[in-house]
């Protein structure tokens, strides 16, 4: 029995190795109430569809095709070039960058601003649920 709680002690530590601060868990909990207010069936936030989102492309704010691999690059863990005015962006992964995530107004204005340039218009909490859990598990 203290060998199976053990066992499962490190496999929540490994799980948990890219656990959001508060104000970020606190986030993600209103986006997943609006979710759901907006959608009945509406369970958890998807991998699969956050990946959809992130790598899909769409005709964008600027009449040319992009996603948010134009600007951040399919290995979020390496640095990314924004395609609109040629700076140089960190890697968007929390396991490459401590800083990603940890401000959850940040985190909100870029959402905002990214939909745009990507959907010509805001992201719904679901989707914008859907991709941050994309952005904070891939590998
Ligand atoms: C035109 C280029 C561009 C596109 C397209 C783009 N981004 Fe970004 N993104 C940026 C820039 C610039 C920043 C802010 C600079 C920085 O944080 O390094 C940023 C920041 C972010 C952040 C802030 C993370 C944090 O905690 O600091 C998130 C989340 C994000 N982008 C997600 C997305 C998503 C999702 C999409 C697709 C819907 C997307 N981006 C498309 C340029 C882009």
């Amino acid at each position: 029995m203290k060998k199976l709680l053990f066992a499962s002690l490190i496999v929540a530590s490994i799980t948990q190795a890219y656990e959001l601060n508060t104000q970020m868990q606190e986030y993600m909990n209103t986006l997943k109430s609006e979710a759901k207010k907006q959608n009945p069936n509406f369970k958890e936030f998807s991998y699969e569809r956050g990946e959809k989102i992130f790598t899909s492309e769409h005709i964008g704010k600027k009449g040319k095709l992009i996603s948010c691999v134009t600007c951040h690059t399919n290995d979020l863990s390496a640095k990314g070039i924004n395609k609109h005015t040629a700076k140089v962006i960190d890697p968007l992964s929390p396991s490459a960058n401590s800083e990603r995530f940890s401000d959850v107004k940040n985190v909100k204005k870029w959402l905002r601003r990214n939909f745009k340039d990507v959907y010509k218009r805001a992201g719904s909490a679901q989707e914008k649920g859907d991709v941050v859990t994309y952005i904070i598990h891939k590998k």
